[in-house]
């Protein structure tokens, strides 16, 4: 049969990945597919690059539209990304008839409705398996592996540049700002990090898990999102005393008791003991919990050129499977059927309900620990635990670092503001969510 032709637009670190995969292993690849997979047309803006890269094997072009236009394309690659001229391609793909596979998160958590909509107008698949957690088959597992599930939460270390800045903080003992600078020179961190560092690469991702997880429609702009600027080295070690280690955490959570969805990316502290709080560096990992199946665990590498060429060929194979079969018969973009996803509203953060970690810098006397206490009782908030170290020689004050056990976050955020005005708290408090995730 026939090799299935592809057009790859982008060929830079994910795309060059995609093209020596493909080639090296094309024999396998075939085998598994049914046919053979060909990237024949490459569009890029740097054609020179990109000549050097595919040498005779596809057709060079700088203009990604005229790979579009070619009737002989069965499958369209978009490995440009952001969400510019990326959704225009896509979108043009899909309405010239042809499937779509794409890393593009940011596209896709921010357009994905209108995306997916077109698509099944069209009968094409848009397929997305490097968009989450790169290399790891996430899609694959919350698409198909755990369909007999209602799941329960998803919690994900889906950003590799921030948890190489959160593992070489807690190693080194360094301030957030000392470990960025490194990261860049080391090339972990882009030039522009924001997207990584302030959690919308993250947000991204859990957007997306959110409507595959409960068939939701994908909804970038409720997502609560913080990112990692804001932490010191200092409650790193807290957390570390106190058998908890710090991670950005991607979490998204059917919440029955108010019929709404957290989803929320933000530093996390977790146990020491769980195995996601030891993923260390660049690596990425998620844990998916559903009533039947209990916690599972998937770890590999988020991003890399080959790790994330593996999931994009991957979905090229899904498609050459799938795409002479009745599209009614596919699976669904996000999982469930498009007429079956649910409007379950995301919960804004005040409703979140999640434990604590609070430190606070105070005025060593008496009465201090009491007036504190007092406050987090009215608000019925029950504490877990609580430290408080002897003031440094020559200093009346000292740190008190409390956990607390699950509460609403709008209590919480009322008892920090109550807690803020006391004259012995000395500096602003550091509130940190925690979970336990069992
Ligand atoms: P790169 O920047 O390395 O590659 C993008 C390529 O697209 C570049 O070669 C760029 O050319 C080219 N390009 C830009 N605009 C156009 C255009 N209009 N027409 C044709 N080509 C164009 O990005 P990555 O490979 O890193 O990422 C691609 C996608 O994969 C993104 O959506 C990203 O979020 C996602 N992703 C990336 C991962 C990674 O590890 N890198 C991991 C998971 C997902 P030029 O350089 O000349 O601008
Ligand atoms: N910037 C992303 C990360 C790349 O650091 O994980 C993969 O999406």
């Amino acid at each position: 049969m026939k090799a299935i032709q592809v057009g790859l637009l982008g060929i830079g670190t994910v795309g060059s990945g995609t093209f020596a995969v493909l080639k090296r292993n094309q024999e396998e690849i075939r085998r598994r597919a049914g046919r053979g997979i060909e990237i024949t047309m490459v569009a890029d803006l740097n054609v020179e690059r990109a000549r050097e890269i595919v040498g005779d094997a596809a057709q060079v072009v700088a203009d990604a539209r005229a790979v579009i236009a070619n009737p002989a394309i069965d499958i369209v690659v978009e490995l440009i990304g952001g969400y510019g001229i990326a959704k225009a391609l896509v979108l043009e793909a899909i309405a010239a008839g042809k499937h779509v596979v794409t890393a593009n998160k940011a596209l896709l958590a921010v357009h994905g409705t209108e995306i997916f909509a077109a698509a099944r107008e069209k009968g094409v698949m848009v397929a997305f398996e490097a968009a989450v957690a790169g290399g790891i088959p996430i899609i694959k597992a919350l698409r198909e592996g755990l369909t007999a599930n209602q799941v329960q939460w998803v919690a994900g270390i889906i950003n590799g540049t921030t948890n190489f800045i959160l593992s070489e903080m807690r190693d080194k003992g360094l301030d957030f700002d000392v470990v960025l600078k490194e990261a860049q020179r080391l090339g972990y961190a882009e030039a522009d990090p924001t997207f990584d560092i302030e959690g919308v690469d993250a947000a991204h991702k859990a957007t997306l898990m959110s409507a595959l997880a409960f068939g939701i429609p994908v909804q970038f702009d409720r997502a609560h999102v913080e990112g990692i600027t804001k932490l010191s080295a200092t409650d790193i070690r807290y957390a570390e005393q106190l058998g908890y280690r710090i991670k950005l955490l991607g979490i998204a959570r059917r919440r029955d008791d108010v019929q709404g969805i957290e989803l929320r990316v933000h530093p996390t502290l977790v146990p020491s003991k769980r195995l996601i709080a030891n993923v260390e560096g660049a690596m990425n990992a998620v844990m998916v919990q559903g009533d039947a199946v209990g916690t599972t665990l998937y770890y590999g590498k988020g991003a890399g050129s080959e790790p994330t060429a593996s999931a994009v060929i991957a979905d090229l194979v899904d498609i050459t499977r799938l795409h002479t079969a009745d599209p009614d018969h596919r699976v669904p973009h996000l999982a469930f059927q498009p007429d079956e996803l649910h409007a379950t509203p995301i919960l804004p953060i005040e409703a979140v309900r999640t434990a604590f970690y609070l430190r606070l810098r105070v005025a060593d006397q008496k009465g201090v620990l009491a007036a504190i206490t007092r406050i987090l009782a009215e608000a019925d908030i029950s504490i877990d635990a609580l430290l408080q170290r002897e003031s440094a020689e020559g200093e009346n004050q000292t740190d008190v670092i409390i956990l607390t056990h699950d509460t609403v976050e709008g209590e919480m955020r009322a008892a920090l503001a109550r807690m803020q005005a006391l004259p012995t708290v000395l500096a602003p408090i550091v509130s940190l969510r925690k979970e336990e995730l069992a």
